[in-house]
């Protein structure tokens, strides 16, 4: 099939890309690059020998969207392009509710007028805010707590809408939880523009030189080793997640929602130690304050991904950590050297 990739320059989004080439695929990218390199995509092109069509394309812009339907055959869109940093959508709501949300409303308008009506949308864990029991089960009632989340949870409900009122759609919601690794070949990878907000990539850096030591947030949870537990997950394992989503709904009309996670927690600490494993020395870090926000443990339920999709995550914690590792030491500036 031919697929729309938006966003396909980021760090899920490249990986995918790559899966879906490899798993026979022709592909075509919009994405803005506020938030990423085109350099990605030529690497992934080096890795699969086959270049994706590339438009350097705004969401915002609908001619723009418009025109890349009427100049490509899609049968399928994948999701991805939005503004994702859950502190700035805090302190800059309005932009994280016109970027996302009539973004997606422009694609989703855009893919009607041009027949194009099956859709994986990249949402997130966190719609499941902060009073749901562990482990998260799709059937939940969802409520995220900030801006970005709220986001994800609103487009999730535009697309459900969708759904009922249309039966020729066809709809995957992935709920991702903490994405983290890299390619095995080390040449595309996580390249956050300015402070890393997530764990492992600032522990990365610092491992690289570029920050000094990791700030544990907290280490007097309820939890055993005192810090917070998430539901790591290999960006690979990720996007293979979308290949088997697509297969699904391009036999199937309706909306299907998914948590994508490996169904277990890890402490930042467990974190910290399998990163060390992987860079072969300890990483200066110190325990400090909580982070505002921060819940103390939460994974995924994994069964509905295996029972429908067949997929579950392969890779373990070290082998997420050597990949990343082997990603930020061998560009220890992201991108952005080249
Ligand atoms: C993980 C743990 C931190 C940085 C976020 C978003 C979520 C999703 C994934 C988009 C927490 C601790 C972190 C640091 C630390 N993004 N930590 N020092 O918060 O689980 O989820 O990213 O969809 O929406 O909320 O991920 O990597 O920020 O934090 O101690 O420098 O690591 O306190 O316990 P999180 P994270």
């Amino acid at each position: 099939m031919k697929i729309l990739v938006t966003g396909g320059t980021g760090y899920i989004g490249s990986h995918t890309v790559l899966s879906l080439q490899e798993a026979g695929h022709d592909v075509v990218v919009i994405d803005n690059l506020i938030n990423s390199s085109d350099e990605a995509l030529r690497r992934v092109a080096e890795l699969t020998g086959k270049p994706a069509a590339f438009h350097r394309t705004d969401l915002l812009d609908e001619q723009a969207v418009d025109a890349v339907f009427a100049e490509h055959a899609v049968d399928a869109v994948i999701h991805f392009a939005g503004l994702k940093a859950v502190g700035e959508s805090v302190s800059e709501p309005l932009k994280y509710y016109h970027n996302n949300l009539v973004g997606t409303l422009n694609l989703l308008r855009s893919m009607d007028r041009h027949n194009v009506r099956s859709i994986v949308f990249s949402s997130s864990a966190t719609v499941y805010g902060e009073h749901n029991a562990i482990p998260y089960v799709e059937k939940m009632e969802i409520g995220a707590n900030n801006p970005y989340g709220r986001t994800k949870e609103q487009i999730e409900d535009i697309l459900s809408d969708l759904g009922a009122a249309d039966g020729r759609w066809h709809i995957a919601l992935l709920r991702y939880f903490n994405p983290v690794g890299a390619h095995p070949s080390g040449r595309i990878g996580e390249d956050p523009q300015g402070i890393p907000n997530n764990l492992v990539p600032f522990i990365a850096q610092v491992a690289v030189g570029r920050r000094e030591k990791l700030m544990v947030f907290g280490g007097d949870y309820d939890t055993p080793d005192g810090t917070c537990l998430r539901d790591y997950i290999h960006v690979v394992d990720l996007a293979e997640g979308h290949v088997a989503a697509l297969n699904h709904i391009a036999e199937r009309a309706g909306v299907f929602r998914w948590n994508l996670g490996s169904g277990t927690g890890s402490s930042v600490l467990e974190v910290l130690r399998s990163f060390e494993k992987a860079v072969g020395r300890p990483i200066p870090h110190e325990i400090t304050g909580r982070r505002a926000g921060d819940l103390p443990a939460f994974w995924a339920d994994a069964t509905s991904a295996l029972a429908d999709l067949s997929w579950s995550t392969s890779k373990s914690l070290d082998q997420m950590c050597e990949d990343h590792w082997r990603w930020q030491k061998n560009n220890p500036q992201g991108y952005s050297a080249d």
